[in-house]
């Protein structure tokens, strides 16, 4: 798909089953990989940056049956049965598995080379580099970049504080520390998403949370895992922002994580005057799940800083999209850290949507939307960024007149079905 035409105004309605989390299937693969025993994963994410990691998986000898497109049996090999794989990993386009995988190659006990396509060698990787050199592991970047070259063996334990609020480098220290010596405790500047504890927690580790701080004992071993992955609350809020932003609109999202790491966008659109309502909240392999229901309503403008950005770190291009049709300023702070996202999401998001008409500014670390605008059609570009590419997507339901998201095809790293799932609800997606 190289384009998405975007016709708008059509209200969203019904009840939607969204794709597995992505965070949370990365790591299931991850960490059934080196389970004692056959794990079974349900609701697993078919996208091409989970299925990077699967490939990667396999790579590392380990034996993996697809039953479905979401549901696999993981042959899972114990903590020291990886082999060696025969040439370069490539992880595609994803931070996550990049990131991971190299907390996780750290206790090997051979060495590896972690490669990508041209948007993830542009990413920085020494956040990921120097931590795990603190531990021990001789891991070499490229000025900063992959390849990734990582001598796997010795890891230390002890006590580190991450300097970026990252879950994907929290979650690479802790899969390196369950190679350690002896224990490692990390401490964190924010409350960064919490999937890999909650699912080392509940494979048998001593892994332990304390306000700021992660403690983890070096296990023996994991058990294997059996997880029915919950609904992408990411994923989810493309058809949320949708149907607060069109009137008549009322959807109801089926089976979402409701992970408190991951729900910050829930709480700003509540304070910007949005009604949500999350029912039937269950715990689904460690993880909290709940049924969204949203409807129609008018925003007003809000000031994001501080730890609430770590919590809606993804979904910031869609809060500015919200923000043009809510009355009043939304200032965004303290998100840097959008500027080496898949895309400079700063640049690229406040480009795109001024040429749809709205009125926002760049700020070295956010944006400035003043509210509200009415969005006029036109021609969009996702430059490859598909959290852009469907924030844009989103931005075209209230627009005037047809919008077109150029280079539309990377929806698929995280939501493949994202044009039949929009279109189930009424939208006029072609
Ligand atoms: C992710 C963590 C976040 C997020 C990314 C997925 C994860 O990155 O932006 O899409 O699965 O751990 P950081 O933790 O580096 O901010």
């Amino acid at each position: 798909m190289k384009h998405l035409r975007v016709t708008p105004r059509q209200p969203l309605h019904g009840r939607l089953y969204l794709p597995g989390d992505k965070s949370i299937s990365h790591r299931a693969l991850l960490l059934a990989a080196i389970a004692d025993g056959e794990s079974h994963i349900s609701g697993f994410l078919p996208a091409r940056d989970c299925l990077a990691t699967l490939t990667c998986v396999r790579d590392l000898g380990v034996h993996i049956i697809v039953h479905d497109r979401r549901t696999m049996t993981v042959h899972g090999r114990g903590l020291h049965g990886l082999r060696p794989p025969t040439e370069q990993l490539d992880c595609v386009r994803s931070g996550t598995t990049m990131r991971l995988l190299a907390g996780l190659l750290s206790g090997q006990s051979f060495s590896t080379i972690l490669t990508g396509d041209a948007q993830l060698l542009r990413r920085p990787m020494e956040r990921v580099a120097v931590p795990l050199r603190q531990r021990g592991t001789q891991i070499e970047t490229a000025s900063g970049h992959a390849p990734l070259r990582i001598q796997g063996g010795k890891v230390n334990g002890g006590e580190l504080t991450l300097t970026v609020p990252s879950s994907q480098v929290k979650g690479a220290l802790l899969l390196a520390g369950l190679y350690a010596s002896s224990p490692l405790t990390v401490h964190q500047s924010a409350p960064t998403r919490d999937h890999t504890e909650r699912m080392l927690a509940g494979m048998g580790a001593d892994i332990s949370v304390d306000g700021d701080r992660v403690f983890l004992a070096p296990p023996t071993c994991l058990s294997p895992l059996s997880i029915d992955i919950p609904g992408d609350i990411s994923a989810a809020s493309f058809p949320i922002v949708g149907a607060i932003l069109v009137p008549g609109s009322e959807v109801t999202l089926a089976g979402v994580g409701v992970n408190p790491t991951r729900t910050g966008l829930i709480d700003v659109l509540q304070e910007m005057g949005a009604r949500i309502t999350i029912s039937s909240e269950h715990l689904v392999a460690n993880e909290p799940v709940g049924d969204i229901t949203v409807r129609h309503a008018q925003l007003h403008g809000v000031e994001i800083k501080g730890e609430a950005v770590v919590r809606l770190i993804d979904e910031l291009p869609l809060v500015a999209v919200a923000a043009t049709q809510a009355q009043g300023n939304t200032v965004v702070r303290d998100a840097a850290e959008l500027r080496v996202k898949e895309t400079d999401r700063i640049a690229t998001v406040v480009v795109e949507l001024r040429k749809l008409g709205a009125r926002i500014e760049e700020r070295q670390d956010g944006f400035v939307v003043e509210g509200p605008t009415v969005l006029t059609g036109g021609i969009v570009d996702s430059h490859g960024d598909h959290r852009l590419a469907m924030a844009l997507a989103i931005a075209g339901l209230v627009a005037q007149k047809e919008v077109i998201v150029r280079q539309a095809g990377c929806i698929g790293d995280s939501f493949p079905d994202f044009i039949t799932e929009m279109r189930s609800i009424g939208v006029c997606y072609d």
